[in-house]
């Protein structure tokens, strides 16, 4: 009955397969990779607590709500937005962030990639 030991490994070893693939092709961010595109953002934002730039710190920045660093002066169009910054919203605003805020003093194209706001989303989640 050997044989029998051996399907069994090789039904196991299957099942981890398709696990691990299945795994790498979910449509999640990748934090690691997020952590490059943050460079883009990284010459206006810190990733520290209480550290603002020419923007607002984004420690904790994801499930915070927008415009809630006391310290940091944000603009009229940014304060009036009062929305929590959640994945979804995160990934709205970084596609195109002045036509999510209009008049926002944010001065960034936008990142078209949805995969590279995926990722950087992951990134910023890291960040508490
Ligand atoms: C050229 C500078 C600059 C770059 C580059 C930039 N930002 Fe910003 N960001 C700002 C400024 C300034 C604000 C404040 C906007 C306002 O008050 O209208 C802001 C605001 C934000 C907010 C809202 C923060 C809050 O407390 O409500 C988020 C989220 C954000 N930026 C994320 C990003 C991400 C992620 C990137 C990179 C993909 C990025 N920004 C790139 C300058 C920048």
């Amino acid at each position: 009955m050997r044989w029998m030991g051996f399907t069994a490994a090789a039904a196991a070893f299957f099942v981890l397969g398709a696990v691990a693939t299945s795994g790498t092709a979910r449509a999640d961010g990748d934090a690691t990779a997020g952590q490059v595109i943050f460079k883009k953002c990284a010459l206006c934002h810190s990733p520290d607590t209480g550290v603002n730039k020419i923007g607002p710190s984004l420690h904790g920045i994801v499930g915070r709500h927008s415009a809630s660093i006391a310290n940091f002066n944000y603009s009229p169009a940014m304060k009036a937005f009062d929305k929590t910054w959640d994945a979804a919203q995160l990934d709205t605003y970084l596609t195109d962030p002045k036509s999510v805020v209009p008049g926002t003093k944010m001065i960034f194209p936008g990142l078209k990639e949805e995969k590279d706001r995926q990722d950087v989303i992951a990134y910023l989640s890291t960040l508490k």
